[in-house]
């Protein structure tokens, strides 16, 4: 059976293959943290491009039959030209358009808000989507909030006072939900939700992303051979240093061991 690979440009991802894990439990699995490169939500369009199909390509060199990418400023930004160099017999799920398809089913119309990377809401994709699904789209950057909590501010008082800074004042008091379009969110997700009104639902990608991807390799899983009996993951970063080794077990939520793989051939 081929493994899934999944993407991103750090650790934060992990919240992603956890949830694809444990929605198809026993399928191999590649993860791949560009942590040479990251952070991918203060790059140019074009560079997350680059950096998005190098590392397609490392995945699929390392034998993965669908794609996860698992990082909100890839998906926003380089979706198409991941598409393009995986070929048409590749799975590529993304993680915003699962997030938009859930807004959809649940909600009739109205205003749904969008934090993320600066790359992410700057491409607009969520807000073009949304609207196209015939909902306002109140989208709002808030670039601090993965590097702090990259750092371990979490639940403490530095999270707090971005996220007051951020969505405080009532800045997101009239939408119906939030999506939290970056991979780090999460992990303060129950902060955020204490920042606004008790109806603001807040949507976490990463179920509906891992149910995306399961319907959309459903055939791999039924013409594949059998489950192998022992989960065989690998998590491989671009660049290892202990503190993305001691992140990695809070994103993923049991302990993983990091494997470094350089991109010898990006130019930098
Ligand atoms: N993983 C990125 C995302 O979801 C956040 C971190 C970064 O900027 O690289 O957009």
């Amino acid at each position: 059976m081929k493994p899934i690979g999944i993407f991103d440009s750090g650790i934060g991802g992990l919240t992603v293959a956890r949830a694809v894990s444990e929605a198809i439990p026993g399928h191999p699995i590649v993860y791949f943290g560009d942590t040479a490169h990251l952070p991918y939500g203060e790059k140019s369009a074009t560079l997350i491009q680059r950096y998005s199909v190098r590392i397609a390509r490392e995945l699929l060199d390392l034998g993965c039959g669908s794609l996860v990418v698992a990082c909100n400023s890839a998906s926003s930004n380089a979706l198409d030209a991941i598409r393009s160099a995986a070929g048409p017999g590749i799975p590529v799920i993304d993680v915003v358009t699962p997030a938009v398809n859930w807004v959809q089913s649940k909600y009739e119309r109205g205003a749904i808000g969008v934090i993320g990377t600066r790359a992410t809401i700057a491409s607009g994709w969520y807000q073009q989507l949304l609207h196209e699904a015939g909902f306002t789209a109140q989208a709002k950057a808030t670039p601090l909030l993965a590097s702090a909590i990259e750092e371990g501010f979490q639940h403490g008082r530095v999270s707090s006072a971005l996220i007051e800074a951020y969505l405080g004042e009532g800045a997101f008091d009239s939408v119906q939900a939030i999506i939290l379009g970056c991979t780090h969110y999460p992990l303060i997700a129950d902060q955020i939700s204490a920042q606004l009104p008790s109806h603001v639902e807040l949507i976490d990608s990463a179920n509906v992303v891992a149910q995306a991807l399961r319907s959309a390799i459903q055939e791999q899983l039924v013409d594949g051979a059998e489950i192998p009996s022992s989960t065989s993951q690998r998590f491989l970063v671009s660049d290892l240093t202990d503190s993305f080794a001691r992140g990695a077990q809070r994103f993923y939520a049991s302990p993983i061991t990091l494997q470094e793989r350089k991109l010898s051939s990006l130019l930098d």
